[in-house]
């Protein structure tokens, strides 16, 4: 009988002291679904840890970690499940505190109502903003503005009217369907099951009588059919099957589906469960579909309904929460996962950031950790996806770095961007390989890596002049020289030395088409940038030469006198002293200035390049 009944999935959010764990936990208990021996040990906890006197603290129901007892907060989401006559619910109990905002998120991404919780006697903080900001963006429509602590305020009407203007002024722009708001209190019980009789200026339901009469907004089913592939199914040969999860619509034996990527259609032959197969499938459910022709599918295809297809691009625009302990970096690449489907990433650039206590616009270059902002991205293959707002399924990805694997941001695609569709490569006759057989040599990127004052440019120098006199076309690319013009605008932030590692690597790659070996001299302190240089020019044409000297050595040196404005505090981000420098960890070449001088090591460069076959 209970899986027959629909399903509310919502999540409670709130500040830290609003009462969400006490509300939930109040619920549960008025529900009758709090056994007595957990009622027992609950009210010795309360006498313990809680916060209510003799009184029983349902917040310490909800309360999973030992740790946030002793804290007072809650630290991660907990999910609970319950059901009345009427209905069942999973509610996402999430965290209040400011950098907890990456765990609302989570819990928001699947919820269909949010209980934005207010306590009525501090009226709306920026919390419930945020909140109410992260849960418009992850695509909820319906939310409950449950004015609670109403006993605090003497069940005033008039403040909680007050509050319910303020927040309505606030979430004007964001895009709900449905507010409702209720006075309550959750400690005391009031408008929680059942009418309060210290509100009778309220005409309105209790707030599980809303949540149990409620229309619930789609949950997929009436949405096209989507099936992102989650393994292919090939137990022998007579036998090929695609296993997933059909995360919206329906799908019928006979019927066509399309993948995706390649526009090729097929039709469903067989819907395969361990209980046998089914004549359908419905949102949410996890089948094995057999298809009537041999096609080519694999993991990370998503099969869909051939009237109604996804977008496929590998240009778009989306939100996205920054969820990394380092601040998001334009230019750099990430892998991005949506569905099951994997492609490499680029965040080309942030548009905008988002304040996310108003949800203004604000300029900027970067985002820290818990800060949303409007960015474009490029995948190296077109990925399948619907616009979030249309499909939260399909249209929602992560970013994911790609040296420790952490996840950095979660991503809601907002659309396509056409732009890049439309503009194609134009083809020369004459290419890099005639240019450089013409130039009787292999183009090369040398690319020199090291602190300031390690001696990058001095060896380049003279690397440069025996390749010339040898009679080899190159030319030398300094971070000091661009940053006098194509570079100009960009400073020292991270988000600026990656940029600038981008431009002096598009740079040397045309001088590379042109039939040149480059020499490039730049700190380039992350080595997330010189591996992203290995890609762009091909990996057997570059060589990273770690131009490697003990700080204290370059701190001596000071040819510029940086270092010494930098200790003076007058350059906070120098690097090797307020910013870090990444060093290779298999250069292709090391040079240790400290010891040799600029005439050995530049011989030892040359030597490596004879090795590679060009003559010098
Ligand atoms: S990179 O980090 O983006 O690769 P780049 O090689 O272009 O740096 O420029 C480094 C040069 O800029 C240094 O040689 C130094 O002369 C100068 N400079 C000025 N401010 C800084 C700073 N904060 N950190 C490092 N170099 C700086």
């Amino acid at each position: 009988m209970s899986a027959q009944r629909d399903l509310l999935r919502f999540i409670t959010c709130g500040s830290v002291d609003d009462g969400k764990s006490t509300l939930i936990g109040r619920l549960l208990y008025e529900c009758g679904l709090i056994f007595d021996d957990t009622l027992a040990a609950l009210s010795r906890d309360s006498r313990r840890h809680g916060t209510t006197g003799a009184d029983i603290d349902f917040a310490l129901l909800l309360d999973g970690l030992e740790a946030e007892r002793q804290q007072g907060i809650t630290i991660d989401v907990a999910y609970r499940y319950f059901a009345t006559s009427r209905r069942s619910f999973i509610v996402a109990d999430t965290p209040g505190h400011e950098q907890y905002t990456r765990n609302m998120a989570t819990g928001a991404s699947t919820a269909s109502l949010a209980i934005i919780l207010i306590d009525a006697s501090k009226g709306l903080l920026p919390q419930s903003k945020r909140h109410s900001l992260v849960c418009s963006l992850l695509g909820i429509r319906q939310t409950v503005l449950a004015v609670n602590k109403m006993d605090l305020v003497a069940f005033d009407a008039d403040r909680y009217a007050a509050i319910v203007d303020s927040y309505k002024d606030f979430v004007e722009k964001l895009n709900f369907t449905d507010i409702t708001a209720i006075p309550l209190s959750a400690r005391m019980g009031d408008n929680v099951t059942s009418a309060s009789g210290n509100m009778p200026w309220y005409p309105g339901p209790s707030l599980l009588q809303h949540l149990e009469e409620i229309d619930v907004q789609s949950d997929g089913t009436g949405q096209p059919f989507r099936f992102p592939v989650q393994w292919v199914n090939r137990p022998d040969a007579d036998f090929r099957g695609y296993a997933g999860t059909v995360v919206s619509g329906q799908i019928k034996t006979g019927q066509n589906i399309r993948i995706a990527r390649s526009g090729h259609n097929a039709k469903v032959q067989r819907i395969v469960t361990a209980d046998g197969d089914l004549a359908e499938a419905n949102a949410g459910q996890a089948v094995t579909l057999a298809l009537d022709e041999e096609t080519d599918i694999a993991r990370g295809d998503m099969l869909v309904a051939p009237d109604a297809p996804p977008e496929t691009a590998d240009q778009f625009a989306a939100d996205i929460l920054w969820l990394g302990a380092d601040p998001m970096l334009p230019g750099r690449d990430y892998l991005l996962r949506i569905g099951h489907d994997w492609a490499q990433a680029r965040i080309t650039s942030l548009r905008h950031g988002i304040d996310v206590n108003t949800g203004d616009h604000v300029a900027a270059r970067t985002l820290q950790m818990n800060d949303l902002g409007l960015c474009h991205l490029s995948t190296l293959k077109p990925i399948a996806f619907d616009k979030y707002s249309e499909n939260r399924a399909t249209g929602a990805f992560i970013l994911v770095e790609r040296f420790t694997h952490e996840t950095v941001a979660a991503g809601m695609i907002r659309h396509a961007l056409r732009r890049a569709s439309n503009i194609h490569r134009a083809d020369f006759t004459i290419d890099r390989t005639a240019r450089a057989e013409r130039n009787g040599q292999r183009p090369l990127l040398l690319w020199f890596t090291g602190l300031s004052g390690s001696g990058k440019s001095t060896i380049a120098n003279l690397v440069e002049q025996a390749l010339f006199t040898a009679g080899r076309h190159c030319y030398s690319l300094d971070g000091d020289n661009l940053r006098h013009g194509l570079c100009q605008d960009l400073g020292f932030t991270a988000a600026d030395r990656v940029e600038n590692i981008r431009r002096a690597g598009e740079v040397a790659k045309l001088m590379m088409d042109a039939g040149l070996i480059v020499l490039a001299s730049f700190i380039s302190p992350f080595r997330a940038d010189r591996q992203m240089l290995r890609e762009l020019v091909e990996a057997e044409d570059f060589v990273e030469v770690h131009v490697d000297a003990p700080i204290a050595t370059c701190m001596a040196r000071d040819p510029k006198g940086l270092y010494a404005k930098a200790k003076a505090g007058l350059i906070p981000n120098f690097t090797g002293l307020g910013s870090p420098y990444e060093p290779p960890e298999n250069p292709d070449i090391h040079l240790y200035t400290g010891d040799s001088s600029a005439e050995t090591c530049a011989a030892q460069v040359l030597a490596a390049l004879r090795q590679r076959g060009i003559a010098c």
